[in-house]
């Protein structure tokens, strides 16, 4: 029987931190707060439109939380600026250890891997694409399929009636811990990429399975 390794993509696989160089630019001194608040919003935009019933892309989720962190901030960027940020969004980098991960992941029979995203199945696929990485994964399930987003228990229903496989026979892959305690809830595994050592866990929900601090110690300790 073959174990289902499930990776989230924005911040796991892919760099969300990715978009600075450019975010430097136009607002200076303020990047470091814009982005982690850009990524915060996006997520938060997320878990209120999954309690509304008011699914729409994931993409439209970063795109209001840039138009929200524009007025909060009060950077007063262009049409184009935002415009200019979002394509930069579809482009984002990989972190350095996930393509000689992946790779060696492929190497085990045992081992299946997809790619497992609040994203669109368009968006991630051309975000892997562009990163060299989509090769290693066998399908790409989004929240998409459901119009739920992660945390969401459909979702993670959906991820493991849609591979045909149970539920304890996937482990999730993540560095969000929201991902991971909502994972955990439905029955799945999970394992946090911790890649900061100060990153802290809530203190409610249940503990990863696994804690690691990159990719290439997972491929260790699971293939
Ligand atoms: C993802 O689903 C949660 O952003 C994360 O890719």
């Amino acid at each position: 029987m073959s174990t289902v390794l499930a990776f989230d993509v924005y911040g796991t696989l892919i760099d969300t931190q990715g978009i600075n160089e450019q975010l430097q630019e136009l607002v200076g001194d303020q990047t470091p707060t814009f982005s982690q608040r850009w990524r915060d919003k996006q997520l938060e935009y997320a878990f209120r439109r999954s309690l509304m019933g008011a699914y729409a892309d994931f993409s439209q989720c970063t795109r209001d939380a840039l138009e929200f962190c524009d007025r909060a901030l009060q950077t007063q960027l262009s049409d184009n600026d935002k415009d200019a940020l979002m394509a930069t969004y579809g482009r984002l980098p990989a972190f350095s250890d996930a393509a000689d991960a992946l790779a060696r992941l492929a190497d085990s029979s045992k081992l299946r891997c997809v790619a497992f995203s609040n994203g669109s199945r368009e968006a991630v696929t051309g975000l892997l694409e562009q990163a060299g990485i989509l090769e290693h994964f066998e399908d790409i399930v989004s929240v998409e399929e459901v119009m739920r987003f992660k945390p969401d228990p459909a979702v993670y229903a959906h991820l493991h009636n849609r591979l045909e496989v149970a539920a304890q026979d996937i482990w999730l892959i993540s560095s969000n811990p929201f991902d991971l305690i909502g994972a955990k809830h439905a029955g799945l595994h999970a394992a946090w990429i911790r890649r900061s050592a100060e990153a802290p866990f809530d203190t409610w929900g249940g503990d990863p399975d696994m804690t690691v601090s990159d990719l290439n110690e997972l491929v260790n300790r699971i293939a």
